[in-house]
């Protein structure tokens, strides 16, 4: 089954195509981030303006590199949330369009299911080496029951599923997201959004070390998560070392390595808090038989490595592509195969459009509707 897949929560525009759920056959990704840049964060209707010009050129640079014609489609996933809105109906009217004018049936996607679904696709470019850091193997089939975390700009939360569609939320964070976590930091150190990237790269030279940060709901016997007062930390941090952003945004002063040893102190904080709730997991639902790392965050090399070295012996993965890490078309056509495939009623146009929506109770009304 080969599904077109649309994707347009935040500012990415992306469209793929991908077979069975798993087979990338083409995956294109156009970002108006650079527009934002110097902003610090997205102009919700410049985004969307951006998209409705992008969306149909990159549907057809997605079909044209997979090789293949509308006709020829089986099915079309698409995002109907959560995300900014005015981007959000961009995708999903697009979509109904496409799937009127051909006849297709239409999937919509939660986004984070689409995350959740990534581990699952590969990349039609070569594959790494078995044994590869973040691999276990190519091809190698995902195994249920298995605990996910999802980190990402929007949403930090944790998983124990039974399949694609099933499973319970272990735990949410109660204030801002590890990739907000990132992108917050950042700012205060004076580095263009998205800040994770940009982090990471300036503590690739630091002391992680150097500066401590507390642990956040060490004591607590609960598996949400709770990221803000990392910030507010490392806000007083700068404030005591009298370390500032540059006016212009160009880079916070501050003498010799000490901005590497910041960031990289608060890296560590913001993976060990990620990694801690995990193993806390992992304990509970010890029939887990491989762990997931997905979203945005899970680009992050550090975050990687620590969890690695956290959960010996049991299998990790993350995405096969940094390009699945972050949003990306081709999680949400996987995402539309195994829903379809779990519950073949989920098609529709008659879905709704959401700027908020919880994974939860959408996938439970799948299963009540399918009885
Ligand atoms: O999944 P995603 O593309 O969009 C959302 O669904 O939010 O995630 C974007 C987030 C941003 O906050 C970005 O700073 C973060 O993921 N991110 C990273 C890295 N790459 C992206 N955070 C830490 N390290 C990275 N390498
Ligand atoms: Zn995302």
């Amino acid at each position: 089954m080969v599904i077109l897949g649309i994707e347009t929560s935040c500012d990415e525009t992306s469209a793929a195509v991908v077979e069975d759920g798993r087979l990338v056959r083409s995956c294109i990704i156009a970002s108006s981030r650079t527009d934002f840049t110097n902003i610090g964060g997205i102009i919700p209707e410049e985004a969307a303006r951006k998209q409705l010009e992008t969306i149909l050129p990159v549907i057809e640079e997605s079909l044209a590199k997979a090789g293949i014609t509308m006709e020829k489609i089986d099915a079309i996933a698409v995002t109907n949330g959560p995300g900014l809105l005015g981007s959000l109906l961009v995708g999903a009217t697009t979509a109904r369009v496409l799937a009127t004018v051909f006849k297709k049936p239409i999937i919509p996607v939660h986004h984070t299911m689409g995350h959740l679904s990534s581990i699952w696709l590969l990349s039609s470019d070569p594959l790494p080496p078995p044994g590869r850091e973040g691999r276990v193997r190519g091809d190698e089939e995902p195994q249920f029951p298995l605990v996910t975390l999802s980190v990402s700009g929007g949403h930090t939360d944790l998983w124990y599923r039974t399949s694609h569609a099933g499973g319970v939320l272990l735990g949410s964070t109660r204030d801002d997201a590890a990739g907000e976590a990132f992108d917050k930091g950042a700012s205060l150190l004076g580095l263009p959004y998205p800040g994770g990237p940009a982090l990471e790269k300036l503590a690739r030279g630091g002391d992680e070390e150097r500066f401590k940060f507390p642990l956040p709901l060490k004591k607590e016997d609960t598996l949400d998560f709770s990221l803000s007062g990392l910030k507010t930390s490392l806000k007083y941090l700068l404030r005591d070392l009298r370390v500032f952003p540059s006016p212009r945004g160009g880079g916070a002063r501050g003498g010799g390595n000490l901005r590497a040893d910041i960031a990289a102190s608060y890296q560590l904080a913001i993976c060990a808090h990620l990694v801690d709730r995990l193993e806390r997991a992992l304990k509970r639902y010890d029939d887990a038989r491989e762990v997931h790392i997905v979203g945005g965050v899970s680009a992050n090399e550090r975050l990687r490595l620590m969890a690695k070295e956290a959960l010996k012996g049991i299998a990790l993965r993350t995405p096969v592509s940094l390009r699945y890490c972050t949003d990306n078309g081709a999680m949400i056509a996987s995402a539309g195969f195994f829903l379809l495939t779990e519950q073949p009623a989920i098609t529709g146009s008659t879905f709704t459009t959401s700027a908020r929506m919880e994974l939860q109770p959408v996938l439970e009304g799948l299963y009540s509707q399918c009885g």
